[in-house]
């Protein structure tokens, strides 16, 4: 058997809780505490009172090598179980299995056992790892219990497909307790100081909303909050590149070590964003800058009138296809929102505009594009393409920060 140390997490001295809920797939916690164990870390097991029907705490308490906490107060003493200091013990708190009863009584607040009281008070990242039926897993209520809980930085291992304890089959199936090891291991390595692997890289990041005057009230623009093109700066920076921010307005607090630079118009975008390419390594084209800009933009405010008004509208510049031709041995990354046919345009664009790879977006995705704080993308470069499952722009940041750092320290 292979440890997650053999995956090269050694766990030594780290604090994992792990929470236990009522699914069948209870058996495969006490294989995942093995892993834990053997990679060195210290294990504390919270059960709710119905997984002691799926795995005895005589099991997980032999393996964890520590009693297993199920009440708030232990009933023959009437010792309490404070689930404050449990949760600032941890390093991580791994619910797994994790069924739909759970996760929509994390999603709401509910605090009705010790494991969810635990979650309530955790500081430290939360990851859960649901199981349950095909049909409950794909209903919309869970869905969307799933989207809350990544849009509030709760870390989601999808389950695989396959037999189900129902007999049917499909997607809902814990995942293996191998695969939550090694996902573990690299989240508490995450967690540590970040290594400096792209110290002396010049990147630039596009990111947010380009705006388009009419006159001078009204304006063109878009949703695009931004959210995404500031992640992916905050990794870069975290990871020690040097990054400038071309921004479009947005409300969001610039990241740490991350240089800004504020424009408005697409022209103002271009102008920023080709300068800064000259002395760059890299660039991440994140924003959405409008394709149309009045011919003119009036001096004067437009007064209403009784017919309609027709607004001339000319082509802006691709900033993204002009780094594209003139981009030598630098690394281009660049994003499509797509409505139909995704893949096909996405690709066209990876050749047109000369990307290294392109992360693509498609508006039909619950919890994806504007906004929110979640995405779910595929990454399409020339070789092939890898579809991520839902995750918060943060983790989609780490994941696209993790392929520039690939191809840049080669
Ligand atoms: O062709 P489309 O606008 O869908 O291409 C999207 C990609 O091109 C994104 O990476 C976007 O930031 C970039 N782009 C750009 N300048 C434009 C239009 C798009 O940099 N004028």
């Amino acid at each position: 058997m292979t440890s997650p140390t053999a995956a090269g997490h050694d766990l030594a001295g780290r604090h994992i809780l792990l929470g236990i809920t009522g699914s069948i797939a209870a058996y495969k916690a006490a294989m995942l505490c093995r892993l834990w164990k053997t990679a060195g870390a210290e294990v504390q097991v919270v059960m709710t009172p119905l997984a002691k029907q799926f795995i005895t705490p005589l099991t997980m308490a032999t393996l964890s090598k520590r009693p297993i906490l199920v009440e708030f107060f232990d009933p023959e003493n009437g010792a309490w179980n404070s689930h404050v200091s449990l949760g600032e013990w941890a390093d991580c708190y791994v619910i797994a299995p994790a069924t739909a009863n759970t996760l929509a009584k994390m999603a709401t607040g509910v605090a009705d056992n010790l494991l969810l009281t635990t979650y309530l008070s955790a500081r430290c990242p939360v990851v859960v790892a649901p199981a349950m039926d095909l049909d409950m897993y794909a209903h919309e209520a869970t869905q969307q219990n799933l989207r809350t809980l990544a849009a509030r930085g709760v870390r989601i291992v999808e389950p695989g497909e396959g037999e189900l304890a129902s007999g049917l089959s499909g997607k809902g199936r814990m995942a293996e307790p191998q695969q939550i090891a090694e996902y573990v291991g690299r989240l508490l390595g995450e967690t540590d100081e970040k290594k400096k692997t792209l110290a002396g890289k010049r990147m630039i990041v596009t990111a947010g909303a380009t705006i388009e005057a009419i006159d001078p009230v009204r304006f063109i623009s878009n949703h695009s909050s931004g959210k995404m093109g500031y992640a992916i700066a905050g990794e870069l920076a975290a990871r020690g590149a040097e990054v400038t921010l071309v921004s479009g307005r947005t409300a969001l607090p610039t990241p740490p070590g991350v240089e800004r630079v504020d424009v408005l118009s697409a022209a103002e975008m271009y102008e920023a964003t080709v300068k800064a390419f000259d002395r760059a390594d890299g660039a991440v084209m994140c924003a959405a800058v409008a394709d149309y800009t009045p011919e003119s933009a009036s001096e004067t405010k437009l007064k209403k009138g009784d017919g309609e008004l027709f607004i001339r509208l000319r082509r802006t510049q691709d900033i993204a296809a002009e780094l594209g031709a003139r981009k030598g041995g630098r690394l281009l990354v660049g994003f499509a929102l797509e409505t139909n046919d995704e893949k096909a345009h996405a690709q066209s664009k990876l050749r047109r505009k000369n990307f290294d790879f392109i992360v693509l977006n498609s508006l039909r995705d619950a919890g994806a594009g504007f906004r929110g704080d979640t995405n779910k993308v595929t990454l399409i470069d020339h070789a092939g393409s890898e579809e991520l499952p839902l995750m918060s722009k943060r983790e989609v940041a780490e994941r696209i920060v993790d392929r520039i750092e690939g191809l840049l320290t080669r």
